[in-house]
């Protein structure tokens, strides 16, 4: 009888185990701390650099069928796309961390998507959810946030609210440098108070993968 060789796996992720175990438990995480400062700094830069000549306005709805709505939200966003090292080093965290996530937690994570925002004086984001069931493929939601000495003076957290009926506030997140929080995302409505400074993040999502004969997914 051949043996099947053994490919080693790469290595585990403490604080992604850490994480697996809090969303099992409870459906969302929060660490502090989560990437390596550096990597963390250098996406700051990116998305600040990035601000003044490549961010959009947010829409509200579909991808490819979405509208401006003030009342909703009104921050501006970059997709990332890989082609600067520190995007690369942070997509690659992120596949890393859907391999792990997987092995724990077997969501049958498929891909990833992301994007920089800026929230400016007075942004907000109201209740809502990233993911319906049924419909999207968006499975668990990341957002890593960039915000260098963020009190709660400055306004800005997110609020996470619980899933069912009466959906009373589970969490309050200040957007510190380098807090990461993950949630389902069908599961979860939450928003983001009005900020009093100019509030930077990422934003993610795993996808599940709803490809269909007629349709293939993820679109981008
Ligand atoms: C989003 C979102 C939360 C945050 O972009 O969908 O809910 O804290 N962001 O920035
Ligand atoms: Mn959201």
């Amino acid at each position: 009888m051949n043996a099947i060789p053994q490919l080693p796996l790469p290595a585990d992720n403490p604080l992604m185990a850490r994480a697996a175990a809090e969303i099992r438990r409870q459906g969302w995480c929060r660490l502090p701390d989560a990437l390596p400062p550096e990597l963390a700094q250098s996406l700051l830069l990116r998305a600040v650099k990035l601000r003044s000549t490549s961010f959009r306005r947010a829409g509200v709805g579909r991808h490819g069928d979405e509208l401006i709505n003030d009342f909703v939200r009104r921050d501006k966003i970059h997709w990332l796309d890989g082609r600067s090292p520190e995007q690369a080093a942070w997509l690659q965290w992120a596949e890393q961390s859907r391999a792990q996530l997987n092995r724990e937690l077997f969501l049958g994570l498929f891909s990833f998507e992301s994007h920089f925002a800026h929230y400016p004086v007075g942004g907000f984001y109201r209740k809502h959810l990233d993911a319906f069931k049924g419909e999207a493929n968006r499975k668990l939601s990341v957002v890593l946030y960039l915000n260098p000495g963020w009190t709660t003076h400055d306004g800005g957290e997110l609020v996470l609210y619980s899933p069912d009926i009466g959906a009373e506030e589970v969490a309050r997140v200040t957007p510190l440098f380098g807090t990461l929080v993950m949630f389902l995302s069908e599961e979860f409505p939450h928003e983001v108070l009005p900020a009093h400074r100019d509030r930077y993040s990422i934003a993610g999502w795993f996808r599940i993968n709803a490809s269909h004969p007629e349709r293939s997914d993820p679109p981008r």
